[in-house]
């Protein structure tokens, strides 16, 4: 509006009008110790990590929207280096990585934008960022005072901010940047590099300044960051950090509101109440900035996870999930809490703090500001026990590890514990692969697969051979995954296990990642090492014949390392190689000649791209072959019904690559988590939170879900592409439409709210009530459970308590049914009045929706 305004006036006389008002939409971005200091004002910022290369553009829209809603005021990403530079000067900004298109897209939204440019950004990201080709550009050792690494470093990162500044995208020009980031948690290795990590660390800084941006620059985790910079906090709690200087604001870069998932392991969860307590906790100790990694995880699509093992989905548990749906009751109980926090903004941001001890945990902060409007944190950080304190001669119950909110420091509009927010329930709905509408001369509708076998060992020529192991990474490159490893053993006739029967044992030992071995073609056994040992070994009878007997290992890696102290010198691949049970005895066959050959035929014919599915015969089957290791299979088929996100359902399939229409799906792995791992059937919230402390899904599929964009499927003809190492059944292979089929929400009489906070002002009167709403398009079309009285359970599984009100149902389905949203007041004439008087009420619902 402002903007076309000033166009108008260009074209009339008043340029010079013009021209100032353009220079106050261009301001730079300053702060002091309470917050950035924007267009001249303070600000409380929430802001959510999105990464626009973990979704499509296709997605970025909706997210952003889904994130304001969800009242974010910020957008917080890295730039992805490695996606951007494929070799020296060579940018792509294509597709998923069109940065400038995403800032925009914030901008559009009315958003901010905290652009943390690293280059180095760990990220469970492939290489933590850092393009592969750098590490063989002779002498450079990343982060480090190294000319090559400061070389390239600068000049990307150089890039980067011309770029944004070509766009006119830093507030100081009038765009949506008003913060930037230089490295990334560095202080946690910086001594790991002696002296040279500290002037490297002094180097980064400066180089950042004097890239003259008008917005400040950011250092995470540096503990000692420059004057020049503002040091931030990333951790699951970040109210007891102190920026290094009192004149700087206290910034939250990293609140992790979940965590990323490693293949072998189960789905780690974080309580959203915890999350907000984390929140509340921060804005209660003088926090002005504070930033959700991740927002939305989304997926690293291809071969972009780190690792190793990092899986696939980037979910995150997040407040919008890898599909883009927001994850109640995690977003809904956030948007609440910041709408609590915001009523406080004036007061947080123009005062000082006074600052109340209430009991050995228990503490309020109370800012008044000149204005004398007042707002106050209480909190109760015992982990265990309710308390209730006195504040202002007002007694407050507040539940363990909770903190309550007070914009007018007398009546608390939200606690961190008592979520109000809805819950839904989320299906993935499966559906079998559809082939294309039959042609009339056929008649039936049936698959048509198309496969293609590949020869385990050396296909083609041989890159080199060599009699020694050499390293997975150094010779692949990161170029693919694989990289087989030949060679052959003679068996002599008078060998005792031919006779005796037994097995002779390959042994074998690799610094990772993972591992398929075949004896004369046929697949012996696989191994991998996990997330937190990717060294492993293999031990396993084999089959061994009289004469020459081939053994071919076809090694794998599953995304390079992203972090630590000279983490890019971490090697993979076979280092050992012994078969046990000859007549001599063990023999060892690592300095035989080993044939080498980088990656896969597939892989070099391009049988998954456009141009290249014609590349190679393919066996033409209604019934493709099952278990069957190293096949590549093809099939064309029908985009799943409805607008739902989709999941490619890989439950039934071993390990591999999948694609569509030329877009690259992933690595899939539905390798088992361990049963021995600990997993929650209800997670207490109370309490310190650590990855592994809200576990679910011991023994079950890290991921059986893939996600597919919407925005890849064509309306007919879509080619999945499939390459699977050591065998599946791909007649199993689904389409899963991820729904959200019903809602559900329990809320207590004592629940407080902003909304009845805002309408109390007039009737003097608190209200408490349940809100319901279904996904667009769809409605309340059941209630399944309501009660109202002391029912119990959780969403799915609500039971009646003793007290229960017999009207329960009718009174929410007269407010309900067919409605897309309903509110239902808990007090006010509802239910009924009387109704066992002693006992602090419910309302527990849970609707269909359709
Ligand atoms: C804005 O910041 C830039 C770069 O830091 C600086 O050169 C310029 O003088 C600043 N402008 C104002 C008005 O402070
Ligand atoms: C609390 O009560 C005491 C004693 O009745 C009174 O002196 C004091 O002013 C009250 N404080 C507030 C904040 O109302
Ligand atoms: C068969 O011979 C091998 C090699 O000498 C020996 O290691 C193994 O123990 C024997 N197995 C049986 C069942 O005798
Ligand atoms: C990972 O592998 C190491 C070494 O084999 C083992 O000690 C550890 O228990 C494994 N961890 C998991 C989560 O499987
Ligand atoms: C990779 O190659 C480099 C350069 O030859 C060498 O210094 C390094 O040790 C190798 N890495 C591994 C893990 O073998
Ligand atoms: C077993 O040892 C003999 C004598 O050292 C050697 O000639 C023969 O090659 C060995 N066999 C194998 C399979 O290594
Ligand atoms: C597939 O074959 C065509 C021509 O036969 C060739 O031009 C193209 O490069 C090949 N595609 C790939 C990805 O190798
Ligand atoms: C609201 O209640 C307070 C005491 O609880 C009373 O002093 C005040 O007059 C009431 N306001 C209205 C608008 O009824
Ligand atoms: C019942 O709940 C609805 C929706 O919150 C509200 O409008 C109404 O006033 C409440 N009371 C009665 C008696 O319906
Ligand atoms: C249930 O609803 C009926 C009809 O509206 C009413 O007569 C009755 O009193 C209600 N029962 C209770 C327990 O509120």
């Amino acid at each position: 509006m402002k903007l076309s305004y000033c166009f108008i006036v260009i074209h009339s006389i008043f340029l010079f009008l013009c021209f100032t008002f353009t220079l106050s939409l261009a301001e730079n971005v300053t702060y002091d110790s309470h917050s950035l200091i924007i267009k001249g004002q303070h600000k409380l910022l929430i802001s959510a990590a999105i990464h626009y290369p973990r979704s499509v553009p296709a997605m970025w829209p909706g997210l952003v929207q889904t994130a304001k809603e969800g009242g974010a005021d910020v957008i917080e990403t890295y730039v992805f280096w490695n996606g951007h530079e494929l070799s020296p000067n060579n940018y792509y900004f294509g597709g998923r990585y069109d940065l400038v298109k995403f800032v925009k897209i914030v901008q559009q939204a009315g958003l901010y934008l905290i652009l943390r440019i690293g280059p180095f950004v760990a990220a469970e990201w492939n290489f933590g960022g850092i393009p592969v080709w750098l590490h063989y550009v002779p002498g450079t050792v990343f982060r480090t005072d190294n000319e090559p690494f400061k070389y390239y470093m600068q000049k990307f990162t150089t890039f980067i901010v011309n770029l944004m500044k070509q766009e006119k995208l830093f507030a100081s020009q009038g765009g949506p940047i008003i913060l930037a980031q230089i490295e990334n948690e560095y202080g946690y290795y910086e001594s790991g590099y002696g002296d040279a990590g500290k002037r490297y660390a002094m180097w980064a800084a400066s180089m950042a300044v004097s890239q003259n941006i008008g917005v400040p620059w950011i250092m995470c985790q540096q503990f000692d960051a420059p004057d020049t910079v503002i040091d931030t906090c990333n951790s699951f709690y970040c109210d007891q950090f102190k920026p290094l200087s009192p004149k700087k604001p206290k910034i939250w870069t990293e609140n992790w509101p979940g965590w990323f998932k490693t293949f072998g392991e189960g789905d780690p969860h974080r309580p959203p109440e915890d999350v907000a307590y984390s929140v509340a906790r921060f804005f209660q100790k003088g926090g002005s900035v504070q930033n959700y990694y991740m927002y939305h995880g989304g997926t690293n699509f291809g071969r972009t996870a780190g690792g190793p093992f990092i899986t696939t989905s980037y979910d995150y548990d997040a407040p919008i999930d890898e599909y883009g749906l927001p994850r109640f009751p995690k977003w809904g109980h956030l948007k609440d809490l910041h709408r609590a926090i915001k009523l406080c903004e004036h007061a947080l941001l123009n005062s000082e703090p006074i600052h109340i001890s209430l009991g050995p945990s228990q503490e309020a902060d109370v800012y008044t500001d000149s204005s004398g409007a007042c707002a106050a944190f209480i909190s109760n950080g015992d982990d265990k026990n309710d308390k209730t304190i006195e504040f202002r001669n007002v007694s407050y119950h507040l539940p363990a590890w909770s903190v309550s909110i007070l914009p007018d420091c007398k009546n608390v509009v939200f606690n961190t514990a008592k979520v109000r927010a809805q819950t839904t329930i989320v299906e993935m709905v499966p559906e079998d692969l559809q082939p294309p509408p039959a042609s009339p001369t056929i008649g039936v509708k049936t698959l048509k697969w198309e496969v293609f076998v590949e020869k385990p060992g050396i296909w083609g020529e041989a890159d080199f051979i060599k009699n020694v192991f050499v390293d997975h990474i150094n010779t692949t490159k990161d170029t693919t995954d694989y990289l087989w490893y030949t060679t052959s053993i003679f068996v002599n006739e008078n060998e005792e296990f031919l006779k005796n029967g037994s097995n002779p044992v390959l042994h074998i030992e690799s610094m990772g990642h993972a591992l398929h071995a075949f004896v004369n073609q046929e697949l012996e056994g696989s191994a991998s090492g996990n997330g937190t040992h990717s060294p492993f070994k293999f031990k396993k009878p084999i089959s061994l014949k009289a004469g020459k007997n081939e053994i071919a290992l076809l090694s794998m890696t599953l995304g390079l390392a992203t972090a630590g102290a000279f983490y890019e010198w971490r090697g993979a691949g076979p280092t050992s190689v012994k078969i046990e049970g000859f007549n001599n005895g063990t023999i060892d066959m690592s300095s035989y000649a080993w044939t080498y050959k980088i990656g896969l035929q597939g892989e070099h014919l391009g049988l998954y791209k456009a141009d290249g599915l014609d590349n190679v015969t393919w066996l033409s089957t209604s019934k493709p072959p099952k278990k069957q290791p190293l096949t590549w299979y093809k099939v064309v088929v029908d985009p799943p019904l409805g607008n739902e996100p989709v999941g490619l359902d890989m439950i039934h399939m071993g390990k591999g690559l999948a694609w569509l229409n030329g877009e690259e799906i992933g690595r899939y792995w539905p390798i088992k988590s361990s049963i021995h791992e600990e997993c929650v059937k209800e997670c207490d919230y109370r309490g310190k939170f650590l990855p592994n402390k809200c576990r679910t899904g011991c023994g079950e599929p890290t991921q059986r879900w893939y996600h597919v964009p919407r925005s890849w499927f064509k309306p007919s003809g879509n080619v999945l592409v499939i390459f699977e190492e050591k065998g599946g059944d791909p007649t199993k292979i689904k389409f899963s439409r991820r729904k959200i089929s019903g809602v559900c929400a329990l809320v207590a009489e004592d629940y407080p709210s902003v909304e009845s906070w805002l309408e109390s002002a007039n009737d003097n009167k608190t209200k408490t009530s349940a809100y319901l709403k279904c996904p667009e398009n769809t409605r309340i079309s059941t209630i399944k459970f309501a009660s109202f009285g002391t029912p119990t359970g959780t969403c799915g599984s609500y039971s009646n308590g003793d007290c229960h009100d017999p009207n329960s149902t009718s009174v929410v389905e007269k407010l309900c049914l067919n409605k897309n949203e309903c509110a239902i007041e808990l007090s006010g004439g509802n239910f009924s009045e009387g109704l066992c008087p002693t006992a602090t009420k419910k309302l527990a619902v849970e609707a269909v929706c359709s």
